[in-house]
C-alpha cells in the first residue's frame, strides 16, 4: 500500500512589535546628542527605512516571541499543549542558555514535554527553521510545529556606530505549521558560506565571567550588500526549479526585509516587483523576525490568501541565505 504524501502547511500566522516606535527623526535627535550626525534623508534613500520599534528594558526575544505565538496558535485554533515542536530563530537570545525556545516553551503554559530549540542562522534563521520544520514533519516525526523568528537587536546595537545603529529594531513573528495532505512547502533551499563570517557578526563570547572580544554587531555594509543581491536571485531560482515552477506562480514574495534597494532589485530580477510585501519601512531590520512579522502583516490585511503560493527568502550574517516556496 503507498502511503499518501505528508505536507506542511502553514495554518496560523502572527507577530509583535514592541510599543516604542522610534522615527528616522527620533532618532536622529537621540544620536546628536552623542555627536553622532544622520539624518532621515539618508537613512531613507539609503534603506527605505523610516521606523523601528525598540523593545523596553525588561523585555526580551523570548517575551516578544510568546506574543507573536500566541496569536498564530489563536489563528491556527490550537491549545498550545497541541504544539509537538518549538522551533525560535534567534541571534538574540535571552541567555547563552537555557535556549529561547525552552523559555516560549514554559511561558506559554505547554507541559507537554515538547522538544524544543533554537536556529542560529542570523537574518536566514527563519528560512533555516521553515526548512527544518517542514522536514520534521515530511518525516512524519511531528504534526504540529510553532516556528518563530525573534529578536531584540538593539541589545548588540553602537549607537555611536551610525552605519549600523539606524538599520534594525525588534521584534517576533510566528507561523504554526502542521501536518496535512495538501501542499503546503513545496519546496526549500538552504545555504552557507562561513568564509564570509567576517563580514557581519557580533564577534565576542563569554568566557571566565566576562564577554570576550565584542558584544556590539560590527556590518561591512557594501560587502553584505553586493553578496546578498547575488545569493538571493540564485536561491529563489533554485527553490523555484525544487518546484517545478516558473517566476510567474509567485504570489508574493517576502524577502528578508534589510534594506529596500536590495529587496526591490531581487524582485526585479523576478518580474515579482509589484507581489513584494514590505514592511522594512516601518519595522527597519529585525533579522530573524523580519521575514514572519511581514507574513503575519499580510496575512491578516487580505493581501495573501489561500491557495496562492508564498516566496520567502532570506540572507545574513554567516553568511546564511535560503528560500523558501509555500502555498498558503
Ligand atoms: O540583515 C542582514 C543583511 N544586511 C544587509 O542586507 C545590509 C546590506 N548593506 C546595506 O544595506 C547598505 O550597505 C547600508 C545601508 C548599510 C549602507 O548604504 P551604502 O549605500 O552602502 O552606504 P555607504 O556605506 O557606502 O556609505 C555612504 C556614506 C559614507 O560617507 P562617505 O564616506 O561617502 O563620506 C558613510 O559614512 O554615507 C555615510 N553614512 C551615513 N550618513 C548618514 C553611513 N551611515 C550613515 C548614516 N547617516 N546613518
Amino acid at each position: 500500500m503507498t502511503q499518501s504524501a505528508i505536507y506542511s502547511r502553514v495554518v496560523g500566522t502572527g507577530s509583535y512589535l514592541p510599543a516604542r516606535r522610534v522615527t528616522n527623526q527620533q532618532l536622529a535627535e537621540e544620536l546628536a546628542t552623542r555627536g553622532i550626525e544622520t539624518s532621515d534623508e539618508w537613512i531613507v534613500a539609503r534603506t527605505g527605512i523610516q521606523a523601528r520599534h525598540f523593545a523596553a528594558p525588561d523585555q526580551t526575544s523570548s517575551d516578544m516571541a510568546v506574543e507573536a505565538a500566541k496569536r498564530a496558535l489563536d489563528m491556527a485554533g490550537l491549545n498550545a499543549d497541541q504544539i509537538d515542536l518549538i522551533m525560535v530563530a534567534t541571534s538574540t537570545p535571552d541567555f547563552v542558555f537555557p535556549s529561547t525556545a525552552c523559555l516560549v516553551q514554559t511561558k506559554l503554559g505547554i507541559t507537554n514535554g515538547c522538544a524544543a530549540f533554537d536556529i542560529q542562522a542570523v537574518c536566514s534563521g527563519f528560512a533555516y527553521a521553515m526548512a527544518t520544520a517542514d522536514n520534521f514533519i515530511r518525516s512524519g516525526a511531528y504534526r504540529n510545529v510553532l516556528v518563530i523568528g525573534a529578536e531584540t537587536f538593539s541589545r548588540i546595537l553602537d549607537f555611536n556606530d551610525r552605519t549600523t545603529c539606524v538599520l534594525f529594531g525588534d521584534g517576533a513573528g510566528a507561523v504554526v505549521l502542521q501536518a496535512s495532505s495538501e501542499p503546503g512547502i513545496l519546496s526549500s533551499a538552504l545555504h552557507a558560506d562561513g568564509s564570509h563570517s567576517n563580514i557581519l557578526c557580533v564577534p565576542g563570547n563569554v568566557s571566565g565571567g566576562a564577554v570576550q572580544g565584542e558584544a556590539f554587531l560590527y556590518m561591512d555594509g557594501q560587502a553584505v550588500f553586493k553578496l546578498a543581491v547575488k545569493v538571493l536571485e540564485k536561491v529563489a531560482h533554485e527553490a523555484l526549479e525544487k518546484a517545478g515552477l516558473e517566476a510567474s506562480a509567485i504570489d508574493w514574495l517576502i524577502p528578508h526585509q534589510a534594506n529596500l534597494r536590495i529587496m526591490t532589485s531581487t524582485a526585479r530580477k523576478l518580474g515579482a516587483e509589484e507581489k513584494m510585501v514590505v514592511t522594512v519601512d516601518q519595522h527597519g531590520n529585525t533579522s530573524a523576525a523580519s521575514i514572519p512579522l511581514a507574513l503575519d502583516v499580510a496575512v491578516r490585511d487580505g493581501r495573501i490568501k489561500a491557495g496562492q503560493n508564498v516566496m520567502i527568502e532570506g540572507v545574513g550574517g554567516g553568511f546564511t541565505w535560503g528560500a523558501v516556496l509555500f502555498r498558503m
